[in-house]
C-alpha cells in the first residue's frame, strides 16, 4: 500500500534572520503528501515557495516545527530528495554530461560501476533531449537548454523525492508539455513523490493531485489545497473540455487575483491564519467540482 504521508510537513516555520533584520517567511506550515502524489505549490513571488522546497530538501533548516521523510527527520540533503534548482545552479566549468555525472557519482559512487554511472548521466540528458549536447558547456546552451540539464541531473540520481522550483519557466510551450507529459509518466511509472512550485496555472492543474495555495507573506502559511479530481493518465487536449478542469483552474486564479484582506501593512501577527487546509485531519476546503 502507498505510503500517504511518505512527506510530513509539521507546523513548519521559518525566519532568515541577519544582524539587522528577520524575515518572517513561512508560520505553521502543515502537510502531509503521499508517494507518488504530485502536489504543486503556488502563491505570490515572495510568499515563500522556494523556502519551503529548500526546507524540504534540507538545505535550510526550519526555525519551527519538523520535516519528516519516510519516517526520518530532514536535517541535511540526502539522495532521497533532489531539486530542480530556480536559476538551475550548474557549474559553468562543466559540460552538460560532467554536471549531471557529478550528481551521480556523488549519490551512488560507491556503490556502482564508473560505467554504470556514465551510462546513468546519459540517459538522464537523453530524457530531457540534450543527447546531443553532452559535451557542451552552460555558457554555450540556451536558458531552456539549461534547465533541461538541471532537470537531467535532479532525475538521474533516482530520487523518491523531486523537487522542482518553476522548472519548465524557460522553455517553449511545445518542450514545457513535452517535458510536463513525462514528469507525469515518470511518477506514476516509479511512484516519485514530486513538489512543483509553480506559477503557471494551467500547469498547476494538469500536473498536480493536490494545488496548495499560500498565503501571502510575512508569515505565509497554507491559505488552502485544491484537489485536482481529474483521472490519469491525462492529456491535456482533453482536459480543455472537462467542466472539473475548468473548476480547478478557476479556483487557483480566484484565489491569485483576490484581493488583499485589509489595508495598509500587514504585521506578523495578521499573517497568521487558522490552520486551514492543513493535513493531516484537518477540515481542509477542498475543491470539488
Ligand atoms: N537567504 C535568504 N535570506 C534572507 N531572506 C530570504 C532568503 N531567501 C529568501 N528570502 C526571503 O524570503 C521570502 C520568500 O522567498 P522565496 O524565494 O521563498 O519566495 P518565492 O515564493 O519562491 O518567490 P518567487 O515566486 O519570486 O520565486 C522573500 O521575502 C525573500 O526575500
Ligand atoms: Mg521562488
Amino acid at each position: 500500500m502507498k505510503a500517504r504521508n511518505y512527506l510530513r510537513l509539521e507546523y513548519v516555520g521559518h525566519r532568515f534572520r541577519n544582524d539587522k533584520e528577520t524575515c518572517h517567511v513561512l508560520h505553521d506550515v502543515n502537510l502531509t503528501i503521499g508517494k507518488g502524489e504530485i502536489v504543486s505549490l503556488v502563491g505570490h513571488s515572495g510568499c515563500g515557495k522556494s523556502t519551503l522546497l529548500h526546507l524540504i530538501a534540507g538545505l535550510e533548516q526550519p526555525t519551527q516545527g519538523v520535516l519528516l521523510c519516510a519516517g526520518k527527520e530532514i536535517t541535511c540533503p540526502g539522495r532521497d530528495r533532489a531539486i530542480v534548482f530556480q536559476n538551475h545552479n550548474l557549474l559553468p566549468w562543466l559540460s552538460c554530461f560532467q554536471n549531471v555525472y557529478l550528481a551521480v557519482e556523488r549519490a551512488f559512487s560507491r556503490r556502482r560501476p564508473a560505467a554504470q554511472l556514465k551510462a546513468m548521466a546519459r540517459h538522464a540528458l537523453s530524457k530531457v533531449g540534450l543527447q546531443e549536447a553532452l559535451d557542451k558547456y552552460p555558457g554555450e546552451l540556451s536558458a531552456g537548454m539549461r534547465q533541461r540539464v538541471g532537470i537531467a541531473r535532479a532525475l538521474a540520481i533516482e530520487p523518491s523525492v523531486l523537487l522542482m522550483d518553476e522548472p519548465f519557466n524557460a522553455l517553449d510551450t511545445a518542450t514545457r508539455a513535452q517535458l510536463q507529459d513525462e514528469l507525469m509518466a515518470l511518477a506514476s511509472s516509479t511512484d516519485t513523490t514530486i513538489v512543483l512550485a509553480t506559477h503557471d496555472v494551467d500547469e498547476a492543474v494538469i500536473l498536480s493531485d493536490r494545488i496548495v495555495l499560500l498565503s501571502d507573506g510575512p508569515a505565509s502559511t497554507i491559505h488552502d489545497i485544491v484537489t485536482v479530481p481529474l483521472p490519469r493518465p491525462r492529456r491535456r487536449l482533453d482536459l480543455l473540455d472537462d467542466a472539473r478542469y475548468g473548476s480547478c483552474r478557476s479556483a487557483v486564479l480566484g484565489f491569485l487575483h483576490r484581493k488583499p484582506e485589509g489595508a495598509g501593512p500587514r504585521t506578523i501577527a495578521e499573517g497568521v491564519r487558522p490552520r486551514m487546509g492543513s493535513d493531516p485531519g484537518s477540515k481542509s476546503a477542498t475543491l470539488t467540482p
